[in-house]
């Protein structure tokens, strides 16, 4: 099929796929994606299963694309392909619609080029088997596109960059590009990550960088802006005066699980607080943009964490699960938290007064993403409904995306008493059979369309770590300990304790139960 045909077919599809959006994937020039790092755990289990399901609904021009998997441990292209395969087929609702063919064809667009991260002989050879597909396809000089996704620790980002630099760049003066895309951590604290900003920014320009956080790839956090701003309803209650407390919140069943030398490193604040809560906690408060482009939305996000307070340390408990150094990558006297609950104030009009309240834990008692936004109680309360609970707002990100309202009405009978209550809107019931696509194949589709309203920028990155980066000293010194809790529960009591003086209520009584299907 030629191109223009596919295009046209893709087109067709577009129009009944989540992915439905005004940007189109550029119509010229071969494009190659590299995944650095391939050997590793990340392009496994998420890199090359988002760019297979890219590749089987169509989103990835199938007779222009290849794939090329760059690392240093010495394998065969077969190895590779052998590694990963089993993979590909792990995804939300994939494996009972992927053909085996999809499969063997998608394996066989991969090659594997071995090499260090920091001599260029490695990196030659990759620009030649680039170039060699490059000429396969007979694409106009100046029109191929290059998309290099960093899938590495970031220690070796200066390096790997600096050698794609070197080496690996094509011309763009038909259309074409070189893209990079690197994963958080980005840096450890302010001046890391400024150092390696600078470093980056010396070798490729701003919209060439994809500084990738998968959270801004889920569906619920994306439907944040629509959420917001496109309902009457929120408008007016969407600020200090109606809402009491702001909680984002972010729980894993298990713990460090075989990445205990990384974890140990950076610890939960780094790892989960610092990116993907703070980014959701910027579209829960930010304004509204002067428009849906990329620069206008991250011109608000920048401005909310720019707003933010100085943390304090009574508004912050740190945790340690039981048996967290009993992993042997991780020292014995280890201080990194694997728990922490942290309360950020936002100093504007609209937020004044209301805590956010970010918290993250591994080895706790569920697995869980939420938003729960807490209204103020009802003034002049002549039902007394303080007792059945405040309305509270919850956007569940994940497991079983959801959003609901808790709401006081009447108890169903002859008498006249109240009860909590909800106004549901569970996703796998209300959208049955739709498939809502990994966090991973919208970013890295956007990183194919070159857009980078779902990346984060420089300035949103420094504000990020100015949050941060004087808590983190204070627990890289020791002089705040965590406490211990016990793996499978609530993380330590503490942190309750500090919901309450936050002011958070909690309804007792109320279990939501989740809709079946
Ligand atoms: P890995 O530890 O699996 O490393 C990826 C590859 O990098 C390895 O296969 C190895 O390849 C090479 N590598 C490992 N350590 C070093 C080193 N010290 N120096 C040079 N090369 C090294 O990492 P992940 O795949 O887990 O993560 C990659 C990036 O993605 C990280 O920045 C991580 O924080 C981020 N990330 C990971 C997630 C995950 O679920 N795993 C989720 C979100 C982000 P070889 O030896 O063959 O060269
Ligand atoms: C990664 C963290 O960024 O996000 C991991 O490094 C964590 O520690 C993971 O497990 C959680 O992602 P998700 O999409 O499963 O919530």
């Amino acid at each position: 099929m030629a191109y223009g045909e596919w295009s046209i077919e893709k087109r067709a599809g577009l129009r009944n796929d989540s992915f439905s959006r005004d940007t189109e994937v550029p119509e010229t020039g071969c494009l190659s994606i590299i995944v650095l790092g391939a050997s590793g755990d990340l392009a496994k289990k998420k890199t090359f299963p988002a760019l297979f399901n890219l590749y089987r609904q169509k989103f990835l021009p199938p007779t222009e694309v290849h794939i090329f998997g760059y690392a240093r441990t010495k394998i065969s292209d077969d190895e590779l392909r052998n590694r990963i395969r089993e993979y590909l087929t792990q995804g939300k609702g994939v494996s009972s619609s992927v053909h085996s063919e999809d499969v063997s064809k998608f394996l066989q667009l991969i090659k594997y080029v071995s090499g260090s991260y920091d001599t260029e002989e490695g990196f030659r050879a990759l620009d030649k088997e680039i170039s060699g597909h490059e000429l396969s396809t007979n694409s106009a000089e100046g029109s191929s596109r290059r998309l290099f996704y960093l899938a590495l620790p970031p220690s070796v980002y200066p390096s790997v960059c600096k050698m794609i630099r070197n080496c690996c760049m094509n011309s763009s003066d038909r259309g074409g590009w070189t893209r990079i895309v690197v994963e958080k951590p980005f840096g450890k604290d302010l001046d890391s990550a400024e150092q390696l900003s600078t470093h980056i920014g010396k070798l490729f320009e701003e919209p060439q960088i994809y500084r990738i956080d998968h959270y801004l790839g889920k569906e619920l956090v994306q439907n944040l802006l629509v959420l917001r701003f496109a309902n009457r309803f929120f408008m007016p209650l969407w600020n200090r005066d109606n809402i009491a407390n702001v909680q984002i919140v972010f729980r894993e069943d298990f713990g460090t699980e075989g990445r205990g030398g990384y974890f140990d490193e950076y610890g939960i604040i780094r790892d989960i607080i610092q990116n993907h809560l703070l980014q959701v906690l910027c579209l829960v408060a930010m304004e509204k943009p002067v428009s849906l482009k990329p620069e206008h939305i991250r011109d608000e996000k920048v401005k909310v964490l720019q707003s933010v307070n100085p943390i304090k340390d009574e508004e912050v408990v740190l945790g340690q699960y039981e048996g967290y150094t009993e992993d042997p990558t991780v020292p014995d006297n280890s201080n990194t938290p694997t728990f922490a609950t942290v309360i950020l104030r936002i100093h504007n009009e609209r937020w004044e007064g209301v805590p956010f309240i970010l918290k993250a834990g591994k080895a706790l008692n569920s697995r869980k993403a939420e938003i729960r936004i807490q209204f103020k109680d009802v003034p002049g309360d002549i039902f007394k409904c303080k007792k059945q609970g405040r309305n509270e707002f919850v956007i569940r990100l994940q497991p079983l995306e959801a959003m609901y309202m808790k709401l006081t009405v009447k108890q169903p009978g002859l008498e006249m008493s109240t009860v909590q209550s909800e106004l549901d809107l569970s996703y796998g019931q209300r959208y049955q059979g739709v498939t809502i696509p990994e966090a991973y194949e919208r970013l890295i589709l956007d990183t194919i369309r070159g857009d980078q309203q779902h990346f984060v920028r420089r300035d949103e990155l420094k504000a990020a770590w100015e949050i941060f980066t004087p808590l983190l000293h204070g627990i890289d010194r020791g002089e705040s300990k965590p406490k211990p809790y016990k793996p499978g529960s609530r993380g330590p009591t503490e942190a309750d304790e500090l919901l309450e003086r936050a002011g958070y209520v909690q309804t007792h009584g109320y279990i939501w139960i989740p809709p079946t299907l």
